[in-house]
């Protein structure tokens, strides 16, 4: 079974990007192949990052606590809305804290908005980012058009095209974070 921990950055009142986050979580626990932690950067109300946690002498606790949430996923999801061409502040600021916690880890990439293009820019740039800080990110992403369309409060897929490509980002993710978790297992 796989540990995957999904990070789900936006912390703006009103989100609807929350859909997208509950959408994937679901599936992810419907597969029966993973354990899912779920961390959602609101609960945490992260200050601005003004030093990372390898360089703190006495790091916070919520620090110390996401570390080791992202430390011993096997696979990491993160699922951002748009804002502005790319992925939300809150995200990069929570992913700048950390460091070797995210070497090696096989990511997959989440991104909506209430617009047709589905976050496209976002996803774009978050695949950057995930190689910026030595990750792996996986090449298809989900792309979540017309929130409130698309998904309901729950996260259900509200038409074909959106169950059919959750359904294909499930299986792929899964694959993508299992080869990589074997390959780490085979050498210790
Ligand atoms: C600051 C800000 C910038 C935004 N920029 C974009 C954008 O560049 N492209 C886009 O498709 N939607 C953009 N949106 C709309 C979001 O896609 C929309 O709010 C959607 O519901 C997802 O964000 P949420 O989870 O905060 O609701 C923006 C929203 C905000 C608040």
């Amino acid at each position: 079974m796989l540990n995957i921990t999904i990070l789900y950055g936006a912390i703006r009142e009103g989100r609807l990007s929350i859909r997208a986050a509950k959408a994937i979580h679901n599936a992810l626990q419907a597969s029966g192949q993973a354990n899912v932690t779920f961390i959602d950067i609101k609960d945490y109300n992260l200050p601005v990052m003004e030093a990372r946690l390898k360089d703190m002498e006495n790091p916070p606790a919520y620090l110390l606590e996401l570390s080791s949430k992202i430390e011993n996923a096997d696979g990491l999801i993160f699922v951002t809305p748009e804002y502005n061409n790319s992925y939300s502040g809150a995200m990069k600021n929570a992913v700048d804290y950390f460091t070797k916690e995210w070497a090696k880890k096989p990511i997959g990439i989440v991104c909506g908005s209430n617009g047709k293009q589905g976050g496209i820019n976002a996803s774009n740039l978050l695949q950057l980012l995930v190689l910026a800080i030595g990750a792996f990110p996986m090449p298809y992403k989900l792309l979540v058009p017309e929130l409130h369309l698309s998904l309901d409060e729950e996260g259900e897929p509200q038409n074909e095209i959106m169950q059919k490509n959750l359904d294909r980002f499930v299986s792929e993710y899964l694959w993508f974070a299992e080869a990589i978790s074997n390959q780490k297992k085979k050498q210790g």
